[in-house]
């Protein structure tokens, strides 16, 4: 994010609680973690870019430090924790709340890139949603703002759209290596596949893009999948294809198919070995 920033044209400062090096033209200023960082005083906006369960304790300290002011800003970036988490800084008169990217970043260096078009989720005090809203336009990032009582849902939300298509993904291609596919080309195999369904995802929706047995109503093609598939590989499709059957009855799917559907998907003696 701070590298992103300075390429943006913004002035950051870094601190830390130990030595590591920074991208330039990033500095990073490094002290004890429960004193505030001496350049303080002269930030308006202050990010407090820890892991979720140090956000806590870190405001705990600023805020002992007496150097937060009414004139400052404090957001952190977490996606699963809102204002509350700042809760030690309440009474100093900053305004509080997050900002999220919701972007994965992995390498600093792509930052900047992987953040143009990405969302960005503001929550908190209107003046701290208006600055995460500043900080997401000067990134290229469209910010969106949330109520502070659905931050968990909405971090719920992201975790399905990337981490847990990374663990399907995982999922197939030990599956592949199952039948036969040697281990070093499970996933090559699979690759093109599940990049057309990206490319399928980007041009329309999850509702559009939804193909395969369950879509068509393929009922004998599931009773064969569950009749192979492990116990806890059964008991995980059939989950993940009660959410597809659900998809497929809005999209239209006839009643009587998708009962016989719905009976094979909840029914755990249906498959499994
Ligand atoms: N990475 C992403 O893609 C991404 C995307 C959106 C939002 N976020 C959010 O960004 C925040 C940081 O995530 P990250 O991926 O950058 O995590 P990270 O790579 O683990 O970095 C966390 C940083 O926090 C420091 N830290 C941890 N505990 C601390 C403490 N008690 N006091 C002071 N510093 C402490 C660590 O310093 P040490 O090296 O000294 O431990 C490290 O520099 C999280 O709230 C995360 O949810 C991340």
């Amino acid at each position: 994010v701070a590298l992103a920033l300075v390429k943006g044209g913004r002035h950051v400062y870094l601190y830390g609680r130990r030595s590591k090096s920074v991208p330039p033209p990033l500095e990073l200023v490094v002290g004890p973690s429960d004193e505030a960082p001496p350049w303080l005083s002269q930030v308006v906006v202050l990010l407090l870019a820890v892991r979720d369960d140090a956000i806590g304790p870190l405001a705990q300290s600023l805020a002992a430090s007496k150097g937060i002011t009414a004139g400052h800003t404090v957001l952190h970036l977490s996606g699963s924790l809102g204002r509350e988490a700042l809760e030690p800084l309440e009474g100093t008169g900053a305004a509080l709340g997050s900002w999220h990217p919701l972007q994965s970043i992995a390498d600093p260096e792509r930052a900047a890139e992987t953040f143009q078009g990405a969302w960005a989720a503001v929550e908190g005090d209107d003046r701290a949603a208006a600055a995460g809203q500043e900080l997401a336009r000067q990134l290229g990032m469209r910010p969106f703002r949330l109520p502070s009582t659905t931050k968990t849902l909405y971090h719920a939300a992201a975790v399905f759209a990337s981490n847990y298509l990374v663990v399907v993904e995982g999922i197939a291609e030990r599956l592949a290596r199952h039948a036969g596919i040697p281990r070093s080309d499970a996933w090559s195999a699979l690759k093109p596949l599940f990049l057309g369904t990206t490319a399928n995802l980007a041009a329309s929706d999850p509702m559009a893009a939804l193909t395969g047995p369950i879509a068509r109503g393929d009922v004998d093609t599931v009773r064969r999948h569950l009749a192979v598939l492990a116990a806890e590989d059964a008991r995980l499709y059939r989950a993940l294809g009660r959410a597809a059957l659900e998809m497929a009855i809005k999209r239209g799917l006839d009643r009587g198919v998708a009962g016989e559907l719905a009976a094979l998907l909840h029914d755990p003696g249906a498959g499994g070995r």
